[in-house]
């Protein structure tokens, strides 16, 4: 059965937690769902943990569209939310709703996730309109990582907490059906995800969200480049892998790989007429 977005409502009312992780391809997103996870989210974190930029800033539409197609084909009974990325929502909202749909039509999308709070409640609000589910995200957006000076904890002072809650109440009323909130004090989240009636999807937010997403090459310890301080290591698939490297490379080169298990046989004759000749 494909979970839709009513497993978000239910699991608020039902105070169910929510498992949420990133994918970006066919082959992890069917990992994914076989192991069981609520929904998957199509990150623009793609641009860092795939595609090897430093932000999210350079990751285009057709980047989100090709891996977002890429997961929904892969995962094709899981909720997938796909990220609309960097001036892609930004520029107007007649833009936010065009390319939201660009990721339902193309990218194979349930729904799209987008950064901002305030600023943003009209594009939110117009790409419900058009019977797209929207899932908000604030905090920490790392969109905007240049207008807040680097990856920052957000909402730490008294301001900066009001504007945090401002910010997850607009998205609540412009009518996303749930929000990330990313890099915000524990306390502040626990204090925000009772206010709302959406469920509140944390990373780096502290246990008292109604779920939790992670980027899974930071859980699986597959990305070495930057680990953030909240992304826990729940296995070790990098030193599993380069293990498997190296043992390929090894049976390759003393050559134990490939033997006759792996290869595939020809008829003597056959080889007698072709050599003879
Ligand atoms: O792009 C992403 O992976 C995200 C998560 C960090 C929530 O937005």
């Amino acid at each position: 059965m494909k979970k839709t977005i009513s497993l978000f409502k239910n699991a608020k009312q039902n105070n169910e937690k929510i498992t949420m992780l990133t994918a970006y391809d066919y082959s992890t997103a069917r990992l994914e769902e076989e192991s069981g996870v609520d929904a998957i989210l199509v990150g623009d974190s793609l641009g860092m943990v795939v595609l090897g930029y430093e932000n999210t800033l350079s990751v285009t539409m057709e980047d989100m569209i090709h891996h977002s197609a890429a997961v929904a084909r892969g995962a094709k009974n899981t909720f997938v939310v796909t990220d609309l990325p960097f001036m892609s929502y930004q520029t107007s909202v007649y833009d936010a709703v065009k390319n939201a749909g660009r990721l339902v039509k193309e990218g194979l999308a349930d729904a799209v996730k987008l950064e901002g709070g305030v600023k943003f409640a009209e594009h939110i609000c117009a790409i419900s309109d058009a019977s797209i589910p929207v899932m908000g995200h604030i905090g920490m957006t790392p969109q905007s990582v240049n207008a807040f000076g680097g990856f920052k904890v957000q909402g730490k002072s008294i301001e900066d907490a009001k504007r945090v809650i401002a910010d997850a109440k607009a998205v609540e009323e412009a009518g996303a059906f749930a929000v990330v909130m990313e890099c915000v004090p524990s306390a502040l989240t626990a204090y925000i995800s009772k206010l709302l009636t959406i469920p509140v999807i944390g990373i780096g937010a502290g246990a008292d969200c109604d779920g939790q997403v992670l980027v899974y090459q930071d859980m699986l310890g597959m990305y070495s480049d930057f680990t953030p301080k909240f992304a826990k290591k729940f296995a070790e698939a990098g030193e599993v892998m380069k293990n498997g490297f190296k043992s390929y490379f090894e049976e390759v080169k003393s050559g134990v790989f490939p033997s006759a298990e792996h290869a595939f046989k020809i008829d003597e004759e056959v080889m007698k007429k072709i050599t003879e000749e």
